[in-house]
């Protein structure tokens, strides 16, 4: 695992979900009410972005056909052994880190 930059505090406030794609994976990190969670970006379903979700209290829903996830345990409001895995966030100097598996040789590159 390592800490990879995903983008700046200042883009994302409260209540809003930022994607981020690191070595061909994507990721959702939310913002609720100031704590920030990081999620697998890819929706159990139908692979949804999650990314691209929007953000209802700490219920994170997929943009594709609404199924709602608990960001802060990744767990489906609906079916709780479906789970999107969740990642350590970090804020350091303004910047938001999530850490991600390493990937292989290439150290993975922020976006
Ligand atoms: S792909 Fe996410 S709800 Fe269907």
């Amino acid at each position: 695992m390592a800490f990879v930059k995903v983008g700046s505090v200042s883009q994302l406030t409260p209540g809003s979900v930022l994607e981020a794609e690191i070595a061909g994976n994507s990721y959702a990190i939310c913002n609720v009410d100031g704590e920030l969670h990081a999620l697998d970006g890819v929706c159990p379903h139908a692979g949804g972005p999650l990314g691209q979700g929007a953000l209802h209290g700490a219920t994170l829903v997929c943009p594709w056909h609404a199924w709602e996830y608990d960001c802060r345990t990744g767990a489906n409001d609906f079916d709780p052994d479906v789970k999107v895995e969740c990642f350590p966030v970090k804020v350091e100097g303004g910047e938001i880190l999530i850490d991600v598996p390493e990937t292989g040789a290439e150290a993975p590159v922020a976006g």
